[in-house]
């Protein structure tokens, strides 16, 4: 066979099952790395050759360079000691799949460019519906992150809102009212670049307040849309989270729709984190109300085991999405009746073949695997808030409805939350001390405007030992810095 510059069938065998072990060999030691990376701005760059190189080289030069140049520059999201952010992991089906995908390498951006691609994307958006709960009236699609999924989400909102934006776009014309977007003040940053990026502008957002649980204050929304209306503004969509980035906050959604239905405003839901843990039964009373939104975010690659990337939008109304991206040139027309276009209800024209990881992922996990994994984390993060809140050097400072745990260190001596900025320093140095260990990764938000250590369990990884070991690293940091502050009278870096 003439050789192509790719490898030979023979090679390729080779090669793959290499990686195989490579990778099999990656997630059986990931705990000897730190979670954290632990080099500087510039230190992996320095390592890499300035200019490509001009003969093919082996896969074990490549290989060897993975190892010493790349990994010691990563922060090992597959560590199961990540418990910072949300985290994003690769479940074994799901990294197969990718392994598939890439080797098909469709591009399902067309019913016609895979058809098969377009209708398992099609019956996997169905399957997830059905696993959490949601009425068939639900369609959707899989793309790229929650940030995308929601900028969409906004876009067929304007367009249903009936500003003719698609066509006319918003600049320069006076009959444009001023425009708004409702959230609460504890919403995803990605709806204010939806905002930005949809031409509405930063100035549009009105972030409700919420209550002492961080949730939306459903009454405080009404009174903000009504005294908008009065003012002439023109509402495009209230975006309602259940899961809150910061402290997993649910938004009271039954009430915000009744709200939205009266006002006749689109309603979009951020589920993107908590999503998942509506296949469990006993926690769908979290999720009361979201049946009645328009559309829906749900990322498989946060708390479902599948890597990244894959973020499911869920909507009713395909017209109002075709309605504000559709756009068909000549060369991407086609003519087989009843064929759904995927290119038509998202921004991107080319489309990873997204379905086929969450193919494996359930059928290699099954909804009972992926049950287990939930309820696992939610009992691992339960534990926890426990033993935080029994823990005199801590305080709980929110409710734990999913998996993620907010709490603060107390400074020697009982100060907490009432201390001010010292207090935040403490903490925030109680951090730095506990991730600079290695095995365990967490990460800060501010809530009541104080800085606050979360732990968010949701990899495939994490065991009991893991969140074990955070609690007592924290402890031992913490009395640490306790010891240095009798001796010193203050704090040491
Ligand atoms: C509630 C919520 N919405 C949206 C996002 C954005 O997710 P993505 O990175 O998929 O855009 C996040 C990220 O953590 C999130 O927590």
């Amino acid at each position: 066979m003439a050789r192509t510059g790719d490898l030979s069938p023979a090679e390729f065998r080779q090669a793959s099952r290499r990686i195989a072990d490579w990778v099999a060999g990656y997630r059986e030691g990931v705990e000897a790395f730190p979670v954290l990376a632990r080099v500087s701005p510039g230190d992996t760059a320095a390592l890499l050759p300035h200019s490509p190189p001009e003969r093919p080289e082996p896969l074990e030069a490549i290989l060897a360079d993975l190892d010493r140049i790349i990994l010691p520059g990563l922060t090992h999201w597959n560590h199961p000691g990540f418990l910072a952010y949300f985290s994003s992991s690769s479940s074994a089906a799901g990294i197969l799949a990718e392994f598939v995908i890439a080797a098909l390498g469709v591009n399902a951006m067309l019913w016609r460019t895979s058809p098969a691609a377009t209708e398992l994307e099609q019956r996997m958006i169905a399957w997830l519906r059905e696993l959490v709960g949601l009425p068939e009236a639900f369609e959707g699609i899989l793309l790229d992150t929650a940030s995308t999924s929601s900028f969409t989400a906004l876009l067929a909102a304007r367009e249903a809102a009936g500003l003719g934006a698609r066509e006319r776009g918003l600049a320069g014309r006076p009959e444009v009212p001023p425009l708004a977007l409702y959230v609460s003040e504890q919403a995803h940053s990605s709806l204010e670049k939806a905002a930005m990026a949809a031409g509405l502008g930063r100035g549009s957002l009105r972030k409700i307040a919420t209550d002492d649980r961080y949730a939306m204050d459903a009454e405080a929304l009404r009174r903000q849309l009504s005294a908008d209306a009065d003012s002439g503004m023109r509402p495009v969509m209230v975006c309602a989270t259940i899961g809150t980035t910061s402290s997993n906050a649910i938004d009271p959604v039954g009430r915000i729709a009744d709200i939205c239905e009266r006002a006749g405003v689109w309603l979009h839901v951020d589920a993107a984190y908590a999503g998942p843990a509506a296949l469990l039964p006993e926690l769908r009373g979290h999720f009361e109300g979201w049946e009645r939104a328009d559309s829906i975010v749900i990322n498989p690659h946060k708390w479902m085991a599948t890597p990244m990337d894959c973020s499911a939008l869920l909507y009713r109304d395909r017209p109002a999405f075709r309605a504000s991206l559709a756009l068909t040139p000549e060369y991407l027309s086609s003519d087989e009746q009843g064929a759904l276009d995927l290119m038509d209800i998202g921004l991107p024209l080319g489309r990873r073949f997204r379905g086929l990881k969450l193919w494996f992922l359930f059928r290699q996990m099954g909804a009972e695997g992926l049950r287990a994994m939930l309820r696992r984390h939610l009992g691992l993060a339960t534990g926890f808030a426990e033993r935080i809140g029994q823990n005199e050097r801590f305080e709980l400072v929110a409710p734990v409805p999913f998996s993620t745990v907010c709490f603060r260190a107390r400074m020697p001596g009982g100060a907490g939350m009432e201390d001010g900025g010292l207090a935040d320093e403490w903490n925030r140095e109680l951090l730095t001390r506990v991730n600079r260990r290695g095995p365990v990764f967490l990460s800060h938000t501010v809530l009541g405007g104080r800085y606050t250590l979360r732990l968010a369990v949701g990899s495939v990884h994490t065991a009991s030992r893991n969140v074990d070991e955070a609690y007592r690293l924290l402890c031992e940091e913490h009395d640490a810095m306790a010891a240095a502050l009798d001796v010193g009278g203050e704090m040491s870096a």
